[in-house]
């Protein structure tokens, strides 16, 4: 593996819920400072993975090691520097800042008034101050990033950070990803499965597919050449049906480097058409 230094390692991590097995075997490596994206369809396993780091739910198998501790005690003491962004669910009648209160008293944090003012900005509630119930879809999930940065962990895992948001909400949660890394020096795992959303944001990829992570890339994997000739045809839909009947797969037309959708279809198959 890695020469840099693992925050979290899972080593051959299965978990069945009744008979369905559902990650087989699940090796991965997130290392410090990293912005990890980790990527699969619904259905995947992503959120399973999520609590298996987070010894949220039970793994029937494999080892989860944080910070280097892979026993229980020290185990329990390091997942207690990982804020997380998983299922949270909030207090409809209460207002952000007193669902936070709840929390931060949840999470034993001192002097919780002042955190909670920290966070509330840097999602941007500082000034809203109607209940749960009434926010939209883009203020819940800034609340559960300001959950997940309470108490200022070494480590955010963003479960679909972006799910449902606008453009502009997905560009404001990739800028606050990339500020909670320079600013706040931080290890920062998010999932998604849409995938250019995540392609300009993390430095390294996590693929899942079939319950099992199958493929670990970096940014640098993605500029990778592949073996390609320009040819100048008459008839471009009949030159693809004519490779495409001689099972010759059209990995890309033109393009400057291949993209992580691209690299992803390639890896576990389908199309994006
Ligand atoms: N508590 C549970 N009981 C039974 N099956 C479950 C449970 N939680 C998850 N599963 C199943 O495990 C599989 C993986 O689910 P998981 O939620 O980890 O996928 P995901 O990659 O997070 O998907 P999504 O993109 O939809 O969030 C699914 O088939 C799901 O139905
Ligand atoms: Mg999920």
């Amino acid at each position: 593996m890695s020469e840099k230094e693992a925050m979290i390692k899972l080593e051959n991590i299965r978990k069945s819920y009744g008979k369905n097995e559902i990650l087989k075997g699940v090796n991965m490596q997130v290392n410090r400072g990293d912005i990890y994206g980790l990527i699969g369809k619904n259905g995947a396993g992503k959120t399973t993975i999520f609590k298996m780091i987070l010894g949220l739910s039970e793994k029937n198998d494999g080892t989860v090691s944080i910070e280097g501790s892979t026993n229980d005690k020290e185990l329990m003491r390091n997942r207690s520097k990982i804020g997380f962004l998983v299922g949270t669910k909030f207090y409809n009648y209460l207002s952000a800042r007193d669902n936070l209160k709840y929390y931060a008293t949840v999470k034993g944090i001192a002097d919780s008034k002042n955190e909670i003012d920290r966070v509330l900005e840097i999602v941007g509630l500082q000034d809203v101050k109607k209940p749960f119930k009434n926010f939209s879809l883009g203020m819940t999930q800034r609340l559960g990033i300001a959950n997940a940065i309470l108490g200022n962990p070494d480590i955010l895992i963003l479960d679909e950070p972006t799910n449902g948001l606008d453009p502009q909400g997905i560009a404001d949660v990739r800028h606050m990803v990339q500020r909670f890394r320079e600013e706040f020096g931080m290890t920062v795992i998010v999932s998604s499965h849409i995938l250019g959303e995540l392609e300009h944001t993390a430095d390294r990829f996590g693929i899942v597919n079939g319950g099992v992570v199958v493929r670990e890339i970096t940014q640098e994997d993605l500029n990778e050449k592949q073996a390609a000739v320009e040819i100048a045809v008459d008839d471009l839909p009949r030159a693809k049906e004519v490779l495409t009947a001689n099972n010759i797969r059209i990995v890309r037309e033109v393009q400057e480097k291949s993209t992580l959708e691209d690299y992803y279809f390639r890896l576990v198959g389908g199309s994006k058409e």
